[in-house]
């Protein structure tokens, strides 16, 4: 019985080779700061109202002018084709048949467009890695003609995190075979039919979300994610010139480059440090928002990503003032143990969650969680 993201998780463990379940759970260095997410999360203290009518509660959201059924979405995830083949494709299906936001990422398996046309109903953001001016100029542009509704540039990869379990297991790419790899790969039959049907898996077949913009070193810098560091934030305006829909940046930890975003146009932001993928000695996303909120006064919406396992960490998100969170790997621990259906699990999960929370704490609609601080001894506000 998988009552709970942590079952997936353990299911997921069991499912995937080592290798991608390392690669899916991999933080920076020690892994200080993806536990400071999951335990700044769990000391966030959230005090119920009580004789309040909670006969109907609204989970519903508005965002960038669009309803969403819940307020939460799927972050963008890197080579989610390692865990099922076409897994873009599978995520965006369960976010479409939930009423939520897929974001897709740059390292995707699946070509953007592929991902939008199997979902056409869904709402979808297409993630940005800069690599080469060219290559990110063609993404965006095909971005805006699939029907992308918002692009997320990512800025907290300048380079990549220290990432110490995919070094020792040997995992990097391009793909190369080891004798460690393959036995792992034996030793899991059912992940390796699924991968390989015509004896070339989906993953090892990387066109990424760039497919025909990529030229093989372009590709081999997105793989070893070798960014353009000279992206700063005047490079901002050169995306604008591309881009006419909402520009969120994700990574945002700083209140003064809250500030500086709101000076750049920008339209969104998403406070997040990759997971804890990253920096290992960044602060939690979650005692990060609300200095972030405060940066911002409501003049944009803030979102957050980070530690997210369970429906009361979205109303504790919501409540310091995120308009939304997202999930990262919980979508990917159901994508691994039962494809789209494993997905929309986790998030009918965490949805029936979220709103016992909201009907425990008299809160019958997103904006009244805020309220729940009040009287709340936690150091968060
Ligand atoms: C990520 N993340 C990420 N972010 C991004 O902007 N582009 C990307 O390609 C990826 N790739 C990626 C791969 C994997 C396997 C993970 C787990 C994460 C970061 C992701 O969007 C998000 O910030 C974190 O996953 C949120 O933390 P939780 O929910 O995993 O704790």
């Amino acid at each position: 019985m998988r009552i709970n993201t942590e079952d997936f998780r353990r299911q997921a463990r069991k499912s995937l080779p080592r290798f991608v379940f390392d690669y899916i759970e991999g933080a920076a260095d020690d892994g200080h700061c993806l536990r400071r997410n999951l335990s700044d999360l769990a000391a966030v203290e959230l005090t119920p109202r009580i004789l309040r009518d909670t006969t109907a509660v609204d989970t519903s959201i508005e965002v960038f002018g669009r309803k969403w059924a819940l307020p939460f979405g799927i972050a963008p995830t890197g080579l989610n084709g390692l865990v099922r083949p076409r897994g873009d494709g599978l995520l965006a299906t369960a976010a479409a048949r939930n009423g939520i936001l897929f974001a897709l990422s740059t390292a995707s398996n699946m070509r953007l467009e592929d991902v939008r046309a199997g979902a056409p109903d869904g709402m979808h953001w297409m993630q940005l890695y800069v690599m080469h001016r060219d290559m990110a100029g063609q993404i965006v542009e095909r971005a805006a003609r699939s029907g992308y509704e918002a692009l997320v540039l990512t800025v907290d990869v300048p380079v990549s995190g220290n990432r110490e379990p995919d070094l020792r297991n040997g995992f990097r790419m391009p793909f190369k075979p080891t004798a460690k790899l393959a036995w792992d790969v034996v030793t899991h039959p059912r992940w390796s039919m699924r991968m390989l049907p015509n004896g070339a898996p989906d993953f090892a077949n990387l066109t990424t979300a760039g497919g025909d913009a990529g030229s093989a070193n372009v590709q081999a810098a997105l793989l070893a994610r070798a960014m353009d560091r000279s992206v700063v934030w005047d490079t901002l305006a050169w995306l604008r010139g591309l881009w006419r829909g909402p520009l969120l940046l994700k990574g945002v930890l700083h209140p003064d480059d809250a500030r500086l975003a709101l000076d750049h146009g920008v339209d969104g932001l998403i406070v997040s440090n990759h997971g804890g993928r990253q920096n290992d000695a960044s602060p939690s996303a979650i005692s990060a928002l609300p200095r972030v909120v405060a940066a911002i006064d409501g003049r944009i919406p803030v979102f957050m990503d980070g530690g997210i396992r369970r429906g009361g960490d979205i109303a504790k998100a919501l409540a310091l003032g995120a308009s939304a969170a997202f999930l990262g790997r919980p979508a990917l621990y159901g994508l691994a143990t039962d494809g789209a259906e494993g997905a929309e699990a986790v998030i009918k999960l965490l949805a029936a969650e979220l709103l016992r929370t909201m009907t425990l704490l008299g809160a019958t609609s997103v904006s009244a969680l805020p309220g729940a601080l009040e009287g709340a001894s936690g150091n968060f506000t």
